[in-house]
């Protein structure tokens, strides 16, 4: 397991060597595209509000995020005032995440540590813990999902949330997107490979800034509900847009979950 890089309030992660902290951790397969992550995923902006808004809701910080990647929710969040420790086993998207905060002033705002979603290394106890942009999909079984929620409910002060969104792909779009390159942005292509029986998604992503492939597993509603009740989690909304539009089946569910118990 990777350690701090860095501590409030005198966090500087601008000497740190990230890769060399995160060198215990399994490679990443993100580490090859941390410089196309950004301009690869330029579109995608509606959570990013989202994302800010409950963090505001939540008090002064510090959130901390899971799965932060290069802080294209982290920096915003850091821009709003609220400090943010941010947790990946990718040290080349931490230290795109770096760069970005440093860019945008709030170096000082972003403790940057590498750790994994099932064991991040958090001592503090914070109101709101987040894993956007599907990040969890990551988790390859029900035993290291159980172990990453229980593992965030930890982080949590009593009554304190965890917030993430999640997909489950449509039929349509698994026919339409399956075993095909598409150019997702100019000069950037994707490439899914869908088991709709293992409920696997093997994506492939392509630029002039480098190529990876990573696996993503997805679940259903109830599923996800029934693993954040065994975690210790009640359920107080499944949304199915940043915009808190009830879910109703369609692909995207964004959970907000309250820590049961003390
Ligand atoms: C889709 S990106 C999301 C990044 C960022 N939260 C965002 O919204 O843009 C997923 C991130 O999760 C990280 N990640 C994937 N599996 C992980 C694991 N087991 N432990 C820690 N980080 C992980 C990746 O390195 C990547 O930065």
């Amino acid at each position: 397991m990777g350690g701090r890089i860095a501590a409030a309030p005198e966090r500087d992660n601008g000497g740190m060597d990230l890769e060399a902290a995160c060198a215990d951790m399994s490679p990443s397969p993100y580490d090859a595209i941390a410089e196309l992550y950004d301009p690869w995923s330029r579109s995608v902006t509606e959570d990013v509000p989202f994302y800010v808004s409950e963090a505001r809701k939540s008090g002064g910080g510090p959130v901390v995020e899971l799965g932060v990647g290069t802080g294209r929710i982290a920096v915003p969040t850091a821009v709003a005032g609220i400090p943010v420790i941010g947790v990946d086993s990718s040290a080349g998207m931490l230290e795109v995440c770096r760069r970005r905060a440093e860019a945008a002033g709030v170096a000082g705002l972003i403790d940057l540590r590498p750790g994994t979603l099932d064991a991040p290394p958090v001592n503090e106890r914070v109101s709101l813990v987040t894993c956007p942009f599907r990040a969890y999909l990551h988790l390859a079984g029900d035993e290291e999902r159980l172990r990453a929620f229980r593992s965030a409910r930890d982080l949590l002060v009593p009554d304190g949330r965890l917030i993430f969104d999640v997909f489950t792909p449509r039929r349509d779009d698994i026919e339409e997107t399956h075993g095909r390159w598409i150019e997702r942005e100019p000069g950037i292509f994707e490439h899914a490979d869908w088991d709709a029986d293992a409920r696997t998604l093997t994506l492939s992503v392509r630029g002039p800034e480098g190529e990876t492939t990573m696996t993503l597993a997805w679940l259903s509603e109830p599923e996800w509900r029934k693993l954040l009740d065994a975690a210790g989690f009640e359920v107080d909304a499944c949304y199915g847009w940043f915009d808190y539009r009830p879910y109703r089946s369609s692909e995207d569910m964004v959970f907000v979950a309250r820590r049961r118990g003390y």
